[in-house]
């Protein structure tokens, strides 16, 4: 059983929240080591098909723990444990979705950026104040930050420290939809069945070649998408697909 993490099934989606409030749910490395094990659990759990991630109403997460990180000096952060874990998390092949209120900040803002879509409560903030503790991000704040918001917003973010509203974060691009605070995690979960409800296959070759904009130039982006797709025509889901709508019914993937 976990310690740091609350862990629900809602038909087939799993809601992991976050839960160390006495440290704004701080990301230590017990949390982020039960959170990939969380999610390595639901990746060998074919009924699971999109996983929310979300915090409390303060805090989605304040940051690494800056009490466990004092404690470490070159060599400890060389060989930091949470590496592994961040990026067990980056590679998790099922859709996440963060589920944004309160703040958001360094390592929380860069956990809600390793998720594929955010939500954000009205009053959710999300910043990278790294800078303020003579530091800067190290779970990606520069790198998945500049492509979410730009450059410029992105530079003014890590180099002020400044958090953004909700409001913000959406126009520039950072969130896809801004709720009231209450309605979050339900409006997240929603969106979470929805995608559990397609074909399994096709959703991770599609997140896989979304995420591939990231890293790579167009061409090859293309190529990749292409290879995707043509892939997905080896599956009884695309037939299913097909049939279902010349048949006028609901499709019933089974992810083969
Ligand atoms: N690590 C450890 N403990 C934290 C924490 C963090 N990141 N953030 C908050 N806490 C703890 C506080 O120490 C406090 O505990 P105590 O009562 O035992 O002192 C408790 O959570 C409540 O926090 P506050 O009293 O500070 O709450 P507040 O409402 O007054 O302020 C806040 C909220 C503005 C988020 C403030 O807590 C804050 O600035 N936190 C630090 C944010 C930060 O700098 N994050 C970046 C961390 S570095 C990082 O993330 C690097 C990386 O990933 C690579």
């Amino acid at each position: 059983m976990p310690h740091t993490l609350a862990v629900h099934t809602h038909q087939a989606v799993r809601l992991i929240t976050l839960q160390r409030p006495e440290a704004l749910n701080a990301l230590n490395t017990e949390l982020l080591g039960e959170l990939a094990a969380e999610l390595d659990a639901v990746e060998n759990d074919p009924s699971i098909g999109a996983v929310v991630i979300t915090g409390s109403a303060k805090a989605f997460a304040a940051g690494a723990d800056i009490k466990e990180m004092a404690e470490r000096d070159l060599v400890g952060i060389l060989n930091d444990p949470r590496l592994a874990h961040w990026q067990r998390i980056a590679a998790f092949k099922k859709p996440l979705i963060a589920a944004v209120n309160g703040f958001a900040l360094g390592g929380g803002c860069e956990l809600a950026m390793h998720a594929d879509i955010i939500i954000a409560g009205e009053d959710a903030r999300f910043g990278q104040p790294e800078i303020n503790l003579g530091i800067m991000p190290g779970a990606g704040g520069t790198q998945r930050l500049l492509r979410a918001v730009g450059k410029s917003l992105a530079t003014q973010m890590v180099l002020t420290g400044e958090a953004i509203t909700a409001r913000q974060a959406q126009q520039a691009g950072l969130v896809s939809e801004v709720t009231q605070p209450e309605l979050t995690v339900e409006r997240a979960l929603q969106i979470a069945q929805t995608i559990a409800s397609k074909a399994p296959l096709a959703v991770r070759l599609a997140k896989e070649a979304l995420l591939k904009a990231f890293d790579t130039d167009l061409a090859s982006g293309l190529r990749f998408e292409r290879h995707a797709f043509t892939l997905l025509a080896g599956t009884r889901d695309r037939e299913e697909g097909i049939r279902a709508f010349q048949e006028k019914r609901r499709a019933k993937f089974t992810g083969q």
